[in-house]
């Protein structure tokens, strides 16, 4: 039987799947063959409620140093626009997943490999992590979102900046302008990352699923919808034998503890 993952890497941990981008000679990047595994190992852990989170990374040093230029050498405009819609579905299919996806950056985090992260939950970078939308240099725009999810990540002014200088930046740069949602030693970014997952874990699945649903449709959909989309969920939470179950145990928890004298 061929083997399913070839530019890819899958590692199952107890609460999560991490999906490792694994050509690391070729500094990850970004190839379809890549895109259709990540989509792939998404498909596969999507209905399992025992995986609570998926991390995104790299084998080896990097990331993703972006896109394989390679492929585009004489490419045609068909082939072309296939390649940026091969990574919009990976990010669609991101966006749309019921659990967070981190994306643990380290190394190069350029390019496609860096604008894919951007449609994941949570961006995590090591101290020594290098990030940036080089694509200007070679005289084509970002895809993965980089010119649609960027600006409303980190605001129109700041994407702008990095997608028309095309600055390679460090992680601490990438905190200030919130392309990354914390900088992390690299020698303790994998158990930064599972405590992380080990705190969502706590929470009710069904309940971290639809808080993702809700936040993500109210950027595609805007404030008068998603706030009525976040009202049918909230409903629907209420439904549940789960929800139900947290909310009676709170009350019963306190009105226990009122009859306790609360301060001698
Ligand atoms: N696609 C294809 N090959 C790439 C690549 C990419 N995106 N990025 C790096 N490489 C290759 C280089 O061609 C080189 O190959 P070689 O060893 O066969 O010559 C190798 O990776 C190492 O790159 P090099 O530039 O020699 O190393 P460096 O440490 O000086 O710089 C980078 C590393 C990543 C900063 C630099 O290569 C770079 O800017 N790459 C392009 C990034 C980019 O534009 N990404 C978006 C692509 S759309």
């Amino acid at each position: 039987m061929p083997e399913k993952y070839l530019e890819t890497k899958i590692r199952h941990e107890s609460q999560s799947v991490w999906i490792l981008i694994n050509r690391p000679e070729k500094l990850n990047t970004i190839t379809v063959r890549i895109a259709d595994e990540i989509i792939m190992a998404l498909d596969e852990c999507s209905q399992d409620r025992e995986v609570r989170a998926v991390v995104l990374s790299g084998v080896g040093e990097n990331f993703s140093a972006g896109a394989d230029i390679n492929q585009f050498n004489g490419i045609s405009t068909d082939a072309a626009i296939a390649f940026h819609r091969k990574l919009n579905d990976l990010v669609l299919k991101l966006r749309s997943f019921p659990k967070p996806v981190i994306a643990l950056l380290h190394g190069y985090a350029l390019g496609g490999g860096l604008e894919i992260s951007e449609s994941a939950d949570f961006r995590i970078a090591t101290e020594t992590c290098t990030l940036g939308q080089p694509e200007v240099d070679i005289g084509i725009n970002a895809g993965a979102g980089g010119n649609v999810v960027l600006p409303r990540l980190i605001g129109y002014g700041k994407a702008m900046y990095l997608a028309l200088t095309g600055s390679k930046i460090t992680a601490a740069k990438a905190l200030e302008m919130g392309l990354v949602d914390a900088v992390v030693p690299d020698s303790s970014a994998e158990s930064f990352v599972r405590e992380l997952i080990g705190k969502i874990s706590e929470k009710p699945y069904d309940t971290v699923s639809t808080i993702k649903d809700v936040m993500v449709s109210s950027m595609n959909s805007g404030v008068p919808a998603g706030l009525e989309y976040e009202a049918t969920a909230f409903g629907r939470l209420l439904s549940t034998e789960e929800t139900r179950k947290r909310i009676s145990g709170f009350i019963s928890k306190h009105s226990h503890d009122s009859r306790a004298p609360r301060h001698q």
